[in-house]
C-alpha cells in the first residue's frame, strides 16, 4: 500500500466491532446454555480463528443477517476436537481458550502461525499448572504448540507478574472449572471485558482494585451481546484527524471502557480536541461518539498504570508523538516486545527511517518530536498495528510511504484502507 499526504479527514466513520469483546462473546456463548446472539461482531481473522476452534469442538455457530448466533452447550458441553486447534495469529484465542481447555475432560493440541509460535506462553502455563492443569509446550520452549490434557482443577490465588488481560482471563476461565474460588491480582488493572461479560452471562465474579475473584461451576446463560466499536481501531482515525490540518471527524459508536481509554487521556494531555458525544452504556460497556478536530500536539510522558489501558495504541501514539512539539517519553512498555511483533524495535526503526529523532530504551522510547516526517518503505512484519500506524504516518509525511505486506490489517480491521482512504 502506498500513502501520500492527505487532504483533511471530515465527515463520519464507524469502525468495526471490538476484537476483545468479539472473542469473549464466542467463548462465553459456547460454554453457556442456550443461544448467544452477537451483533457488530468483528469478522477479522483473529476472531474467525476463535470461531473455528469452537466449531471444531462441536459448537454450532451461524451467521444470520447481522447476527452471529452461538448455540452454546453449557460449561461441560464441548467435545474433543478432531485435529489440532489453530489460533492463527491470535494471542487472545490461544491464551483464553487454554483456560477453558484446561478444565475439559479431553486432551487436545493448540497451535497458531509463526508469530504465535514465538509468543510467550509460560505466563499461562505457570498459573494453570498451579491450578493442577496438565499443559505443556510441545517443543519445550514455553511457546505454542501446546498440549493440554483436560483435568480437574484447584482454585488458587494468583499474583500475576504482568498486567495482562489475556493471562487474567485465562485464569478466570479456568476458575470456572475449579473446586473453589479463584482470584487473580495484577500489578495494574488490564482490560476488564471478561469480568463484565462473565457477570452478564451469570457468573459470580467480583473485582476489587486490581483483584478479580470468580466462583466455580457458574450457570451461564446465552445473552445478546452488542459489540461496541473497537477503540483500538478508532485510534488510527483519532491520530489521523488530529495530525492532518483542517480535519474534523466524527467516529461513531466507540467503546470507551476506562480500562481501554488511555489513548483519549494521553491525547488530551498532548493538547488534542476530542469531544465525547452521546455517551451511553451498551451491554455493560460504556460507548460514545468521538468528535476529533485537528490540534497542534505537544509531547508528554506515558508510564505506569496507564500503559495497559493503551497497550495496543502505543504504535500510533508514537507516530503522534513524532509529529508533536517536544519530547515524549514512553516507559513501562516492555510488553510491546512480545506482541504480534517486537513493536518497540520496529517502531524505533520505522520512525528513524521516516526522519524522526527517536531513541529506544529497555522498556519504551524517547521521541523528540517536531521534525517533519519523510516517506519511507516500511515492512509491516505481518503486524496489523504496525501497518495501520504507519499508514497514518504516511498520510502526514512528505513524499510517498510504502507499507509492505500491508494486508495483515485483516487481523483486526479488514476494510481499514478503504475506510481511511475514502475520507
Ligand atoms: C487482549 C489483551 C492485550 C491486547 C490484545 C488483546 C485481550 O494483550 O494487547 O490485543 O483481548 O485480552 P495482553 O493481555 O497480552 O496485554
Amino acid at each position: 500500500m502506498i500513502f501520500e499526504q492527505s487532504k483533511p479527514l471530515t465527515g463520519e466513520v464507524t469502525v468495526p466491532g471490538d476484537k476483545s469483546i468479539s472473542h469473549r462473546g464466542i467463548m462465553l456463548g459456547a460454554i453457556a446454555k442456550g443461544t448467544t446472539s452477537i451483533t457488530n461482531f468483528l469478522k477479522g481473522a483473529d476472531c474467525l480463528s476463535t470461531i473455528a476452534c469452537f466449531r471444531k469442538m462441536g459448537i454450532e455457530i451461524e451467521e444470520k443477517g447481522k447476527e452471529i448466533l452461538v448455540h452454546g452447550k453449557g460449561l461441560h458441553g464441548l467435545q474433543a476436537p478432531d485435529g489440532i486447534l489453530d489460533a492463527g495469529n491470535s494471542g487472545t484465542t490461544t491464551r483464553l481458550i487454554s483456560g477453558i481447555l484446561a478444565g475439559q475432560n479431553f486432551s487436545c493440541e493448540l497451535t497458531g502461525d509463526a508469530s504465535i509460535q514465538k509468543r510467550p506462553m509460560k505466563r499461562i502455563i505457570t498459573p494453570l499448572s498451579l491450578m493442577g492443569a496438565n499443559i505443556e509446550s510441545i517443543r519445550g520452549n514455553d511457546c505454542a504448540p501446546l498440549r493440554i490434557h483436560g483435568t480437574s482443577l484447584k482454585g488458587i490465588h494468583y499474583d500475576s507478574p504482568v498486567a495482562s488481560a489475556q493471562v487474567k482471563s485465562c485464569i478466570l476461565f479456568a476458575g470456572m472449572y475449579a473446586d473453589q474460588k479463584t482470584s487473580v491480582t495484577e500489578p495494574y488493572l488490564s482490560r476488564n471485558h471478561s469480568e463484565l461479560m462473565l457477570g452478564s452471562f451469570g457468573a459470580d465474579i467480583h473485582t476489587e482494585g486490581n483483584t478479580s475473584v470468580i466462583s466455580p461451576e457458574p450457570l451461564l446463560y446465552g445473552q445478546e451481546v452488542a459489540v461496541p466499536g473497537d477503540i483500538s481501531s478508532a485510534a488510527y482515525f483519532i491520530a489521523a484527524a488530529l495530525l492532518i490540518p483542517s480535519s474534523e471527524l466524527l467516529i461513531r459508536n466507540v467503546g470507551i471502557n476506562p480500562t481501554r481509554d488511555g489513548i483519549l487521556r494521553v491525547c488530551h494531555k498532548m493538547g488534542a480536541s476530542i469531544e465525547l458525544l452521546n455517551k451511553r452504556i451498551q451491554c455493560g460497556e460504556p460507548v460514545a461518539d468521538l468528535l476529533v478536530k485537528h490540534s497542534p500536539l505537544k509531547g508528554t510522558v506515558i508510564e505506569g498504570a496507564i500503559i495497559p489501558t493503551l497497550i495496543d495504541e502505543l504504535p500510533v501514539i508514537a507516530v503522534m508523538a513524532a509529529c508533536a512539539e517536544g519530547k515524549t517519553i514512553i516507559r513501562d512498555a516492555q510488553e510491546l516486545k512480545v506482541k504480534e511483533s517486537n513493536r518497540l524495535e520496529i517502531l524505533v526503526h520505522h520512525l528513524t527511517a521516516m526522519g524522526c529523532d527517536v531513541t529506544g530504551t529497555e522498556d519504551g522510547m524517547i521521541i523528540r518530536g517536531g521534525r517533519p516526517l519523510k516517506g519511507a518503505v516500511l515492512e509491516s512484519h505481518l503486524d496489523h498495528r504496525i501497518a495501520m500506524s504507519f499508514a497514518v504516518a504516511g498520510l502526514v509525511a512528505e513524499g510517498e510511504t510504502e507499507i509492505l505486506n500491508a494486508d495483515c490489517v485483516n487481523i483486526s480491521y479488514p476494510d481499514f484502507y478503504r475506510d481511511l482512504l475514502q475520507r
